[in-house]
């Protein structure tokens, strides 16, 4: 079968515009192929080897972009947030069955965008699961990362008790999915002493699932105009016979000048939208910053007076009084667009970036909206997984699934024959 991209997908591939492509299309140096019904460019797979100097990563990345998945794979979402790795794994090709979420703000900016989807609005502990049981192929979900006590032995479920992650095994256990997945901030990996990360494994593989060596995936390589980080933790049920394979990065750089303008990432440059102000002290400080600039660029008596003690306590501290450039890609946003330690002021202007401009370095769509006063906007947007990064896990998925779906059917089969 041969591999289809829609215009949006080749572009992103090759590295160019859309517009590009529909000219190129018109002067006949890469004709498209026209969808019979709504005359849409598509483009297949090996029309666009010929741009591999482009992009040495294309043969992965088409594999990436297409899995199809091969019947309805249901997604049971913990901690869903504001939904970035809901629209993710919805982009992918999966479908959430339930979402669990106790803020209300960020329940109901799932219910206003989605307003098919099973937004349970409640704390994870009163939530039992066990009527999913067998009916989810994907459990997924961010816990908060909370210490528990683990002394070198092996640990089971009731040694996490008291603990979100505790919540997310239970889910696991009542639902018995395929695979399971938790995203998390790199730190895990190292808290109490990695004890906690290794807990967490011992207790998914007495529930029966194999887990895999955790990976920390760097947004920037998936699409996502931020240099942000998730840690992931994948368990496959232990009598699947199938494995999961990381998305393959690329190496497609997108900087803030792609998440705000119109480009390959996105049609239009980014709407209008309200958004928080420094006060007139701190716009005095950022006035005398770069694009690309931190407080290292101030005069000596400000970078002292602005820094106060940090200034002798050593360590570069380059989110303090931080002015992000257009040509790389935005530090991570935290869950409020102006703290001192985490500053990202907009490079033209003195101020933070607006509450879309946020969503777009997050990479949600222009139209995904968001519940609540500007400070919860601002932190559910911080809290989210990037929607490019959870379509690019969200594709791993689907090729997990399909491969174990093959597998099944190929079983079935033999046993029908023997
Ligand atoms: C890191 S955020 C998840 C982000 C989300 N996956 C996304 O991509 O947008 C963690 C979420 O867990 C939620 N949460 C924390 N404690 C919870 C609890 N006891 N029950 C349900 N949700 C909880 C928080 O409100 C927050 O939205």
């Amino acid at each position: 079968m041969k591999t289809v991209l829609t215009i949006s997908q080749a572009a992103e591939l090759i590295g160019v515009s859309k517009e590009t492509l529909r000219r190129w299309d018109r002067c006949g140096k890469l004709p498209a192929i026209r969808q019979p019904m709504s005359s849409y460019r598509l483009y297949n797979e090996e029309q666009l080897m010929i741009f591999k100097d482009l992009n040495p990563e294309i043969e992965n990345i088409t594999k990436q972009t297409t899995v199809t998945p091969l019947r309805e794979y249901k997604v049971l979402e913990l901690f869903a947030g504001a939904g970035g790795l809901a629209i993710g794994l919805e982009k992918a090709g999966l479908k959430c069955v339930a979402l669990n979420e106790v803020d209300h703000w960020a329940a109901e900016t799932l219910r206003m965008n989605r307003p098919n989807w099973n937004v349970i609005e409640a704390d994870v502990r009163n939530v039992s699961f066990s009527h999913l049981l067998g009916k989810v192929d994907v459990v997924t979900g961010g816990f908060p990362c909370q210490a528990f006590s683990y002394a070198g032995k092996k640990l089971g479920l009731q040694d996490a008790r008291g603990t979100l992650f505790y919540e997310f095994a239970r889910a696991v256990q009542e639902t018995q999915p395929s695979i399971c997945i938790g995203e998390n901030v790199r730190g895990l990996l190292n808290h109490d002493n990695g004890r906690t990360l290794k807990g967490m494994i011992s207790i998914l593989d007495e529930l029966g699932y194999r887990v895999l060596e955790p990976q920390v995936l760097r947004a920037v390589q998936y699409n996502v105009p931020q240099k942000r980080e998730r840690l992931i933790l994948v368990g496959i049920r232990k009598d699947v016979e199938v494995d999961f394979h990381y998305p393959k990065p690329n190496n497609k750089l997108y900087t803030l000048r792609d998440a705000l303008k119109k480009g390959s990432l996105f049609d239009t440059d980014v709407p209008h939208s309200f958004g928080t102000k420094y006060p007139l002290s701190k716009s005095k400080v950022l006035d005398l910053v770069p694009p690309g600039g931190y407080w290292r660029d101030l005069p000596l008596d400000l970078q002292k007076e602005y820094m106060q003690k940090s200034f002798f306590l050593g360590g570069g501290k380059t989110g303090m009084a931080r002015r992000i450039s257009w040509n790389e890609p935005c530090l991570t946003l935290t869950c409020s667009p102006a703290q001192k330690q985490t500053e990202r002021c907009h490079p033209d202007e003195t101020r933070p970036f607006t509450v879309r401009e946020y969503a777009r370095i997050q990479t949600f769509p222009d139209d995904w909206t968001f519940a609540g006063s500007m400070s919860a906007q601002y932190k559910q947007i911080g809290n989210a997984v990037p929607v490019n990064l959870a379509l690019a896990v969200g594709k791993s998925i689907v090729g997990f699934l399909n491969d174990q779906t093959v597998k099944e059917s190929q079983n079935s089969i033999a046993l029908a024959e023997a």
